[in-house]
C-alpha cells in the first residue's frame, strides 16, 4: 500500500515517513526526499526514531508511534513538523515538541463521518447482541428460531447519552435522529444546546445506551471508572470508539460478567494491540480492532492531509490543521 519510498538526494527537504500509507497519501510531499517507511511496513523502534529523527525535517507518523522528548530533542534543530495521521495525539510530547520549536499537526475533521458511522455500528451491534448471535451461529450452537433467544435492547426510541461533544459527538446525534432516539449530550463547557446535561453522572444515569467521544489523555483517563459504570446500570449500553484509556477496563469487564451492564461496544483499549482477558471473555461484548476511521477513501483522506500539513510548513506556512502548543 505504500507510495512512499526511500528517496535520497531528492530536490527536496527529507521526510520520515514511519509507515505505509494508503496510495496517494505521499502526494503533497513528492517534491521532496522520503525516507521510510520500512519494506515490510514494520514499526520503527524508539531507538531508531530517536537516530531517524536527527536526520530529517519532518515526520509523517501514526499513533502507534511513540514521538516523545527524546525523539523530539535528537534533532539538533533540524525537525520542523510532525505530522500525526490520526485526529488523536497523545502519542506526541506536546511540551517538548513546543520546547523544540517544532510543528505538530493532526488530521481533525475528516475521520467525523467515518468513526460515527461505526460508533453508531457498535451501538447496534452492542445492543441488539448481533456479535455474540452470529458467533452462536457460526459456531453451530444455533438450533433454530427462539422466542428467548438472544433478546437485546431496542435502539430505536432509546435515550442515547453522548458523553463529548465535538464532531463526531455531534455525527453520532445526527445518526440517532433517524432512530428516533432520545439523545442527550456531556461536554466539560456548556454547549448552550438543548439537551446538554451538566453533570456527567446524571447523564449516565438517564442514559440507556452511553457512547464516548472525549478525547485521550490525562484529563480523561478513566473517566469512566467503576463508580460511573455502575450508574449506567444493569440495562444499559457503553460504546467506546475514542480512546481505551478513558474507560477501566478491568472495572467494565467485571460489570459485563458479573451482568450489573447489559453490554458494550469497544473499537479502542487501555494497552493496544493487547486486549484485557477478562474483556475477551466477557459476554455481551462487541470488540473491535480501532478500525473507527479505517475506510479507504478517510484513510487517504488523513494521509493526504497529513502530507498537506507537512509540506505548507516545508514551506514557511503554517497549517490550518495545527494542534495548539499547550498553554502553560
Ligand atoms: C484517530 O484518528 O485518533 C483515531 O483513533 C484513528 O483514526
Amino acid at each position: 500500500m505504500s507510495d512512499a519510498t526511500t528517496r535520497p538526494g531528492g530536490p527536496g527537504r527529507r521526510i520520515l515517513v514511519t509507515r505505509c500509507l494508503p496510495p496517494g497519501g505521499t502526494e503533497p510531499v513528492s517534491g521532496h526526499s522520503l525516507v521510510g517507511p520500512k519494506p515490510d511496513d514494520a514499526p520503527y523502534s524508539h531507538d531508531e526514531l530517536v537516530a531517524l529523527a536527527g536526520e530529517v525535517d519532518a515526520i509523517v507518523c501514526l499513533l502507534t508511534d511513540r514521538i516523545d522528548a527524546e525523539v523530539l530533542a535528537a534533532d539538533a534543530g533540524r525537525l520542523r513538523v510532525v505530522a500525526n495521521v490520526a485526529v488523536g495525539y497523545e502519542n506526541i510530547d506536546l511540551r517538548a515538541a513546543a520546547e523544540h520549536g517544532v510543528m505538530v499537526c493532526n488530521t481533525p475533521g475528516v475521520l467525523d463521518e467515518t468513526t460515527a458511522d461505526l460508533a453508531f455500528l457498535l451501538i447496534l451491534t452492542a445492543s441488539r447482541l448481533a456479535s455474540t448471535a452470529e458467533s452462536d451461529l457460526r459456531g453451530g450452537r444455533w438450533k433454530g428460531w427462539g422466542i428467548n433467544e438472544h433478546l437485546g435492547a431496542d435502539v430505536h426510541g432509546a435515550t442515547l447519552g453522548i458523553v463529548g461533544y465535538g464532531r463526531i459527538g455531534r455525527a453520532v446525534a445526527r445518526r440517532a435522529e433517524g432512530f428516533e432516539m432520545r439523545t442527550l449530550h456531556h461536554a466539560r463547557h456548556d454547549t448552550g444546546e438543548p439537551r446538554y446535561v451538566a453533570d456527567l453522572d446524571d447523564l449516565l444515569t438517564e442514559a440507556d445506551i452511553v457512547s464516548i467521544h472525549v478525547p485521550g489523555g490525562q484529563q480523561t483517563h478513566h473517566l469512566i471508572d467503576s463508580r460511573r459504570i455502575s450508574l449506567i446500570g444493569a440495562t444499559g449500553v457503553l460504546v467506546n470508539t475514542s480512546r481505551g484509556s478513558v474507560v477501566n477496563e478491568s472495572a467494565l469487564a467485571e460489570a459485563l460478567h458479573d451482568g450489573s451492564l447489559f453490554a458494550a461496544g469497544l473499537d479502542v483499549f487501555e494497552r493496544e494491540p493487547e486486549i484485557h482477558p477478562r474483556l475477551l471473555s466477557a459476554p455481551r461484548t462487541v470488540l473491535l480492532p480501532h478500525i473507527g476511521s479505517a475506510s479507504l477513501a478517510t484513510r487517504t483522506r488523513m494521509a493526504t492531509m497529513a502530507c498537506a500539513a507537512v509540506a505548507t510548513a516545508l514551506d514557511g506556512g503554517i497549517p490550518e490543521n495545527l494542534v495548539p502548543p499547550p498553554s502553560e
